[in-house]
């Protein structure tokens, strides 16, 4: 996969919208401001292709990234967002629900959480729907910089029990800041292309 072939192809809101062709899509999940769109960023050695934002809630589109017209990396608007309204979040559930459930092209879901805190209710959910619809996770614990190494292990274990983590699942210690974990990710990404 050249990584420097990439296009935006589309920013959807709904299963119409979606690209039409068969090629492999790794979708990104997680709480807004994890850094999933950073990820996606820092896989690609990009500064600003998947957008970032200081501004939480910003995505509020699936943007299907196209990476060398063989995969799509699908950047899913985050979660736990407190200043979004409820017919918002309805909103939210339904196009992220539409798309997870029904999307063929989906191979599997790279589902972020910050290295530094136990997984919260939200992700508690979105691991346990993920799984309950038999969908493929990498678990990525971002933000590894934030911690001491020495304690990377000691949050591993409080992450995966607090998520009830499937050991066929992948686990993956990840940073965007000193990008720890690519080859670790690109590996674990690569299994399911
Ligand atoms: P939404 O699109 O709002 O859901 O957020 P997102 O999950 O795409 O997060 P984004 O990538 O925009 O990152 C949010 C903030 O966290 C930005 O200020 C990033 O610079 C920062 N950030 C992301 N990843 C890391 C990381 O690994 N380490 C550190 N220190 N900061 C990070
Ligand atoms: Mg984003």
């Amino acid at each position: 996969i050249n990584t420097n072939n990439l296009k935006l192809t589309i920013s959807a809101a709904s299963k119409k919208q979606y690209p039409e062709n068969d090629w492999p899509e790794i979708a990104l999940a997680g709480r807004s401001n994890v850094g999933k769109s950073s990820f996606i960023n820092t896989l690609l050695n990009r500064k600003n292709f998947a957008r970032t934002s200081g501004q939480p809630g910003k995505t509020q589109l699936l943007n299907f990234y196209n990476i060398d017209d063989q995969v799509h990396f699908v950047d899913v608007p985050g979660y736990g967002y407190a200043r979004v309204s409820k017919k918002e979040r309805e909103k939210w559930g339904k196009m992220i629900e539409e798309y997870l459930t029904t999307r063929e092209n989906l191979r599997a879901v790279v589902s972020l959480v910050d290295i530094r805190h136990e997984p919260s209710e939200d992700d508690i959910m979105m691991y346990e729907f993920l799984k309950y619809y038999h969908i493929p996770v990498i678990l990525v614990a971002t933000k590894a910089d934030k911690i001491p190494r020495g304690k990377w292990n000691k949050h591993e274990s409080v992450i995966k029990k607090s998520i009830k983590f499937d050991s066929t699942d992948d686990f993956v210690i990840f940073s965007s800041a000193d990008k720890t974990g690519i080859e670790e990710a690109w590996q674990a990404i690569l299994k399911y292309l």
